[in-house]
């Protein structure tokens, strides 16, 4: 199999290139090969269980690998099975994602599991449609846990199998349009092998992350992939893949509170939808204000302010809205007020879950205690 088409490489000639699909046929066997000696050791390939394949791939959406692997490991000992997260309390799984961002692939991890349960027996679907009508399991991931998990042949396409494959082919197609990776899941299944599905489609995803790298240059000199790749050849490394522009983020100016009284510190839960739902904040307010407006804000709630300091400023860019955001630690004289939570150190640290936008000003209360 592999010699046939390092043999196909060979014959294609200037005159008569390989179609796309002929392309795509192409790699498997110097992809495969590739992937048997490069596949990085990781946690979740060890034992490729469907229920590991899951949460992997849903935490590796928007997130590093290195930044995975710690919450890999401690979410798997927590809610070591379906049934643990089906029956998860929602703020300690809240708790366990903090820090991973787009909460809401926890909250659909949840639902999903209660499905699973409820109708699957607690069995994760070896279905890739099945996969795909569970909440937060788009077809990208349906097509991991089926590959991966199950051996089942079905694409498994995110953005960055996108740019490996339109950088292949190249395609200067926007790749953020939903049409775009339809396309690309068809040919896909039209091409790719029936066997060792899993390896094709990690190894798609490898280059990707180690090689077709998604910020600075392509590694061609180590990709295997390199002597079939029109970018590299048409020198269209910089123009693809092609990516629209999107609308530019809504920039909000929020003056943050570190409101704290007899050691404890104020926060209180956000609304239960929206941004960032149901998760904790430290008091906040809209716009930047000054010392006489935010004094003025506290005494309205019954609030005596012994001391108040700047906090530093501090920006937290979400995927639409940016946060700039501006500071001030104030001691209190009494914490009357049942507008907030009062918690200690411990309890912000271990009980509520309390998002990154607020790092900034997390570490400079833990600095000094
Ligand atoms: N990113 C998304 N899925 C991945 C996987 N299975 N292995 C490594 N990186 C990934
Ligand atoms: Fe990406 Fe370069 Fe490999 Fe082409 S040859 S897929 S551009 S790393």
């Amino acid at each position: 199999m592999e010699h046939f088409y390092e043999k196909l490489q060979i014959l294609e000639s200037e005159k008569k290139p390989l179609t796309p699909t002929e392309r795509l046929r192409a790699i498997q066997g110097p992809l495969l090969s590739w992937y048997d000696s490069h596949a990085r050791i990781l946690p979740w390939r060890e034992t490729p269980d469907p229920y590991r394949v899951w949460i992997s791939e849903i935490m590796l959406q928007q997130t590093r690998v290195e930044a995975v692997k710690p919450y890999f490991a401690r979410f798997l000992e927590a809610f070591p099975d379906v049934q643990a997260l089906a029956l998860a309390d929602d703020e300690r799984l809240l708790k366990m994602w903090e820090g991973l961002g787009y909460y809401n692939r926890a909250r659909n991890l949840k639902k999903a599991a209660q499905i699973v349960v409820e109708e699957y027996h607690g069995r994760i679907p070896s279905s890739y449609e099945k996969l795909k009508k569970l909440p937060g399991i788009g077809s990208y991931t349906a097509g991991a846990i089926a590959s991966i998990a199950y051996g089942i042949k079905a694409p498994a396409v995110d953005g960055n199998v996108l740019r490996v494959l339109s950088r292949l082919l190249a395609s200067e197609e926007d790749i953020l349009k939903a049409s775009v990776k339809k396309k690309m899941e068809q040919d896909l299944t039209d091409t790719m092998p029936g066997d060792r599905v899993s390896a094709f489609n990690q190894g798609l995803i490898e280059i990707g992350a180690i090689v077709c790298v998604p910020n600075g240059q392509p590694k061609c000199g180590e990709c295997p992939l390199s002597s079939l790749c029109l970018a590299r050849r048409k020198g269209l490394l910089d123009s693809i893949p092609y990516k629209s522009s999107k609308k530019p983020r809504r920039v909000e100016e929020r003056t943050i509170l570190i409101l704290e009284s007899g050691g404890k510190i104020a926060i209180e839960k956000r609304p239960d939808s929206g941004l960032l739902a149901s998760l904790y904040q430290f008091p906040n307010l809209d716009g930047h204000l000054g010392e006489k407006e935010v004094r003025a804000f506290l005494e309205s709630c019954g609030f005596i302010s012994l001391k108040m300091e700047p906090a530093g400023k501090a920006k937290h860019v979400f995927s639409h809205v940016e946060w700039h955001m501006q500071g001030y630690r104030i001691l209190l004289e009494n914490t009357v007020s049942d507008r907030y939570l009062f918690a200690d150190l411990t309890e912000i640290r271990t009980k509520y879950p309390l998002p990154n936008a607020f790092s900034a000003y997390i570490k400079l209360i833990n600095r000094e205690s």
